[in-house]
């Protein structure tokens, strides 16, 4: 049974400390076909000073109450009310502890919304952040109640040879009737979204890991029977990410075990339950032959998170959901710090950059907009968005550069021992941060509550020796309630002199604080002056990418392309380059048909990155590629028109692969070659991204797909066979090569669900007319299938986020079929269908015809009577 909305909105003012303290929870897990029974014993008592009358209100949801006593005695009707979402017990002992019993029978089996206890491919698994517990049984359900836990899960030893939990192993053994129990202690303390339970048929990979201090750790992933062996990389990830960890910031692991287990149906990417990790399968499994280099970077980035989120999540945790970016932020920066060090730094913030602008820009311009720290929701699932994980990452990110790399670190030391143990805030956070380096850090913690992206201003003037940077910063508008005042932007720039290297000027006058090379921008406007130049140097401004802005800056184009040449920072050059395309292609797209998108000079520009041997191959695939059509549309902003931007994107291909033809076949010739040992590190990753890219343009410029369908033939990997048929997909989608490869695709992977979904998306994303009919086709598909949440995603999420052509076509029918898929999703799983609904978050940039589409769409899906309370608030607050 799905939650309907109850329109109640949660604020972070109304917080309030628990009454009540649960100190200890034994809990026993009977598993049965059909049907589980679960017993709950918390120690608890009152908090101190709360009212000794106050009756206990705990949070259910779907629950059934079978038996509840108190200190060994049964409580009599009169005492206590249960609903399926609450259970208030009153007259209980007004000080001291007591135990209070419940028991519940759940019926995973027919939990779609897969929160709490439900079962994935027949394997018993969990899901608890943020409010699954309550749907095990009644609890004190928030965060900021801490306690140990024994768990003792039986079950028959055919169906369930594997019986996990959370913390150390203890006792097990046989029982009568086939069945077997097993025994878990956790002895640090956690909140009940950290508790999680698995219990299957699976097969597992084992290792052992030695922490600096001499433990040993037993590490195992689990995975369904006979795809063990594909989670050796997920292994190799795990054990460097316990060493970085450690060596970067002296965290050290804390149980004799690390289980990972990974599982078909999952919401999310993977949960950090306390040494007992849950992953979406797709973020373990891996094969050479099934998965693209963007996989294996996923699996390492993901691996890394949750293993990180021991530390920062789990030992410390949140007080209440509103401080999510407390655990989430911190985790992504550690996440993606882990990556940087692990392969390219440039190449891995660029990717990082990228994301930020594709999913956290519009969700700060439109409708979902939030801040970081958000002060109100209806629906805690639909904040683990873009904003609290990506700009809440960018914020530490920005106190790393305000501080310096030993003030951070003194910051984060100073974090880890006086919290440890407790669920904290980002006040707590920033405290640690300021004290450990006499910071005030006030004006900085505005980037938590002020909703957003700041656009920052930059003008230069140069006269007799002297460059003169004006910088001025605005907040378009705060969400409702705040004002909006100057923020802390720390600016990194450089000054590139004529021969490609930075000049080591040092500021001689201005009213902003430079230290090294980041300015300080801490109000409205401020000017950085810089004297006795020989010569006017090229301003290479917010290198890095070091705040979360919107850059206005005015430059000539003559300094932007060189920049794109020869700036130092390779990440300054990236931007360069890529923001001159952008620009160019959103003005194209805004003339109409029939005016070429790029000037020659940037073609060459571009033509020149591919072939240029002292960058790394991966960074000359990012700077060859050209703004996708979602990027575009961004940058357009109002008015938008999705087939002018294809065709001018298209345009722009063509020119490019024309003038670049001779040399993109140079050097995709001059590429090493994949021999069959296949590789999955950053650098041979990287080789595979620059010959796919050449091979789009090269297929573009022949016209014909005879160099993909080629290129599909001799593929020994997926990366290659993925690039390939999605040139032949796309770009050729008539054409027998193009079917001949999709067929052969599918036939070859229909048993393999992850290669399978892909293939799902590959079509959803043709750009052409027929799409509709397709993803028609493909929901009646008997491969697919509403409840598995990956399947789902890669048709209705492919076709709406990847495919911008046919999902805002102007006759409304790519939203229609949309919205008709959600409003079918929701009854099975609310907590996806509303994740996907947010493909709608932008529609009102879009010109007045499809903004009526989509509205019409939008709305006709809103007014179902029986929407879940995920669903309607993304509806609600999409539309308002
Ligand atoms: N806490 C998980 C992570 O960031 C994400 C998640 C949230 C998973 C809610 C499931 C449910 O790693
Ligand atoms: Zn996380």
């Amino acid at each position: 049974m799905q939650r309907t909305d109850d329109g109640q909105v949660i604020r972070l003012s109304d917080y309030r400390p628990p009454a009540f303290r649960i100190r200890h929870v034994d809990m026993r897990f009977s598993l049965n076909d059909g049907h589980t029974d679960v017993e709950t014993v918390m120690e608890m008592e009152r908090a101190p000073d709360t009212d000794a009358a106050e009756p206990l209100v705990l949070d259910g949801d779907a629950l059934t109450l079978i038996a509840l006593d108190c200190n060994g005695v049964a409580i009599g009707a009169e005492r206590f009310e249960a609903t399926p979402d609450r259970l208030t017990i009153r007259d209980l002992p007004p000080s001291g502890p007591f135990t209070l019993r419940i028991a519940t029978r759940l019926t995973p089996e027919t939990n779609t919304e897969l929160m709490g206890l439900y079962r994935s491919n027949g394997v018993w698994c969990t899901q608890c952040e943020a409010e699954g517990f309550r749907r095990i049984t009644y609890f004190l359900d928030r965060p900021d109640v801490l306690a140990t836990y024994r768990v003792r899960i039986e079950a028959d030893r055919e169906a369930a040879p594997i019986l996990l939990s959370n913390g150390n192993p203890g006792e097990h053994g046989d029982l009568d009737g086939g069945r077997h129990y097993a025994v878990w202690d956790d002895p640090h303390p956690k909140p009940s979204y950290l508790f999680a339970l698995v219990a299957g048929r699976l097969d597992v990979l084992t290792d052992t890991f030695e922490t600096q201090s001499g433990r040993d750790v037993d590490l195992a992933i689990y995975t369904e029977p006979g795809l063990a062996d594909r989670a050796a990389y997920a292994m190799d990830a795990l054990k460097r990410s316990m060493v970085w960890d450690e060596r970067r910031f002296g965290r050290e692991y804390d149980l004799d075990v690390f289980n990972i287990v990974a599982i078909s149906d999952f919401n999310m990417g993977a949960m950090e339950n306390k040494g007992l990790n849950v992953f979406n399968h797709k973020y373990v499994l891996l094969a050479p032959d099934t998965a693209t280099d963007g996989d294996y970077a996923g699996v390492e980035t993901v691996i890394a998170h949750e293993y990180f989120h021991n530390w920062t999540g789990n030992r410390i945790t949140c007080r209440d959901w509103f401080q999510l970016c407390l655990k989430e932020g911190l985790t992504v920066y550690r996440d993606q710090e882990f990556s940087a060090d692990e392969r390219s730094r440039t190449v891995k913030r660029i990717g990082s950059v990228h994301g930020l602008k594709a999913q956290q820009f519009p969700e700060d311009q439109g409708p979902l907009q939030h801040p970081v720290r958000p002060r109100q929701y209806r629906e805690i699932n639909n904040f683990y968005t873009a904003t609290v994980y990506e700009k809440g990452s960018e914020l530490v990110r920005m106190l790393a550069t305000i501080l310096g790399e030993a003030g951070f670190r003194a910051g984060m030391d100073l974090y880890f021992a006086r919290h440890d143990g407790d669920a904290a805030t980002i006040e707590d956070f920033l405290t640690c941060f300021a004290e450990a380096t006499g910071t005030d850090l006030s004006q900085f913690a505005l980037w938590y509550d002020q909703a957003g992206t700041p656009e920052l201003y930059v003008t230069e003037h140069f006269e007799a020796g002297r460059l003169t940077l004006s910088l001025r910063q605005s907040l378009a508008r705060g969400a409702a309630g705040t004002g909006i005042e100057p923020m802390h932007i720390p600016v990194r720039f450089g000054l590139v002199g004529p021969d490609g290297t930075d000049l080591a000027a040092e500021p001689t006058a201005g009213t902003a604080e430079v230290e090294g090379d980041v300015i300080h921008l801490v109000t409205a406007e401020a000017e950085v002056v810089f004297s006795e130049l020989a010569e006017r140097p090229r301003v290479s401004i917010l290198r890095d990418f070091s705040a979360p802005v919107t850059l206005r800056h005015e430059q000539a184009y003559e300094d932007r392309l060189v920049l794109a040449r020869l700036d130092p920072n390779g990440f300054g050059r990236w931007r360069a380059l890529t923001d001159l395309v952008g620009e160019a292609l959103r003005a194209a797209s805004m003339a109409g048909a029939g005016r070429p998108a790029l000037d020659p000079r940037l073609i060459e520009a571009v033509v020149a990155c591919a072939a240029e041997e002292r960058l790394e191959p991966a960074l000359r695939a990012l700077m060859i590629a050209l703004p996708g059509e979602a990027e575009i549309a961004r940058l357009v902003g109002s008015n938008v028109d999705p087939e002018a931007i294809h065709q001018a994107r298209e345009g722009a291909i063509g020119a490019v692969a024309t003038a670049g033809a001779e040399t993109f076949r140079r050097v995709r010739d001059g590429l090493e070659r994949s021999s069959g040992n296949f590789s999955p590190d950053a650098a041979s990753a990287g080789r595979r991204a620059l010959s796919n890219a050449l091979l789009m343009y090269l297929s573009a410029a022949d016209g014909t797909p005879a160099l993909a369908a080629e290129a599909f033939r001799a593929a020994d990997n997926m990366t290659d066979r993925m690039a390939a048929a999605t040139i032949l997909a796309h770009r050729f989608a008539e054409t027998p090569e193009a079917s001949e490869a999709l067929d052969r695709f599918y036939a070859d992977y229909a048993h393999d669900p992850l290669v399978l979904d892909k293939w799902f998306t590959l079509r959803a994303t043709v750009p052409s007319d027929a799409t509709l009919d397709t993803v028609r086709d493909l929901a009646a598909h008997p491969k697919f299938s509403m409840a598995n949440p990956n399947r789902a995603r890669a048709l209705i999420g492919g076709f709406a986020t990847g495919n911008p052509r046919v999902f805002h076509q102007k006759d409304g029918a790519g939203y229609r079929w949309t919205a008709e898929r959600l409003g079918e999703l929701d009854r099975l799983n609310p907590q996806t269908a509303a994740r996907l609904a947010t493909a709608f978050r932008s529609w009102r940039s879009f010109e007045p015809v499809r903004q009526e589409q989509a509205r019409a769409a939008l709305s006709a899906l809103a007014s179902r009577p029986e929407l879940s309370r995920d669903l309607r608030d993304i509806l609600d607050r999409t539309l308002s």
